[in-house]
């Protein structure tokens, strides 16, 4: 038997396979748009579990897989066995027999590498208190419809060290862009994390200045102050405050350069209003993006 197509972290999947599921979502795109919609995904079914709240996740791969030709079946967590302790192995092997992949959001990423191991059907990150891959292969193609190849672009992400911060390290890597760092020296992206992206030769720059990160960027974006899960919210809206995202800091950049948020936004937090509403952000694009993105991811595991 051959092994399933995992897609679990961005530098668990090589970049020219990156690059053929996003060029198959841009694809899918531009089908569905022209009414021509393929459905490689028909008797085919996806499991999703939910162990934190999502809307975009959610809706953006339930009908993804419906316009693929797919079903789903979506399972909160704690109306489960394993919400009230049946192993992750077991709950594994038991999805195994009725679904043809499952996607989990979870805090917890030891989760997501047990199905993984324990699976015999693809399994997809749908974000973990480490990393958030499907949002980025959505920002990858966003960049790239207004930007043009993000290969050599600078990208400056302002915030928290969090799970998007991590996926952009994997991303930089993989899709050849400069990315720099602005984070709170309290609220560091993970060391090792850093020592993976210098150890593939990524041009990824660390600084504690936003208005040093936000020169001549092509792409600045961030990310809530306090994600899903986090209890020191006080205290990390303190940290992150010098890292908002504001109108001098856009000016800062590339005249050209867009603004993007995987959402949900807390508008005068992380961003001001008039960046996040205004004629540089590329929200909602980034938004829909998600849902061609994954079906990309969707096609390419399930094939
Ligand atoms: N960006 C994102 O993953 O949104 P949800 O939490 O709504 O799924
Ligand atoms: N960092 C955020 C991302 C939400 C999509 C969180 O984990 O809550």
């Amino acid at each position: 038997m051959t092994a399933p197509k995992h897609f679990l972290d961005l530098n668990d999947v090589s970049a020219d396979t990156l690059r053929s599921i996003l060029d198959l979502g841009v694809r899918l795109k531009a089908a569905q748009k022209l009414g021509k919609a393929d459905r490689p995904l028909v008797g085919k079914t996806l499991a999703m579990i939910f162990e934190k709240p999502s809307t975009r996740t959610r809706v953006s791969f339930e009908v993804g897989m419906k316009q693929l030709g797919g079903d789903v079946v979506i399972m909160d967590g704690q109306g489960t066995q394993l919400g009230r302790g049946e192993s992750v192995a077991d709950t594994a092997r038991v999805l195994s027999r009725y679904v043809d992949a499952i996607m989990i959001r979870t805090d917890d990423p030891q989760k997501l590498l047990d199905l993984a191991k324990y699976a015999t059907v693809p399994v997809i990150n749908g974000l973990t208190d480490d990393s958030h891959p499907c949002q980025l292969m959505a920002d990858v193609m966003t960049f790239e419809e207004h930007q043009g190849p993000i290969k050599g672009k600078k990208v400056t992400w302002c915030g928290d060290g969090n799970n998007m911060a991590v996926s952009f390290v994997h991303a930089a890597q993989r899709f050849g862009f400069s990315l720099s760092l602005a984070v709170p020296k309290e609220l560091p992206v993970p060391q090792k994390v850093l020592d993976w992206a210098a150890g593939e030769g990524a041009d990824v720059t660390l600084t504690h200045d936003a208005d040093e990160a936000c020169k001549d960027a092509n792409l600045i974006v961030t990310d809530c102050w306090v994600s899903m899960g986090d209890k020191d919210a006080e205290q990390r809206c303190e940290y992150l405050e010098p890292f908002q995202v504001d109108a001098r800091r856009m000016a800062l950049a590339h005249e050209n350069a867009i603004f993007m948020h995987c959402l949900p936004a807390h508008r005068d937090e992380e961003v001001t209003t008039d960046v996040i509403d205004g004629s540089q952000s590329v929200i909602w694009d980034e938004v829909e993006n998600r849902l061609h993105a994954q079906k990309g991811v969707l096609a390419w595991c399930m094939s």
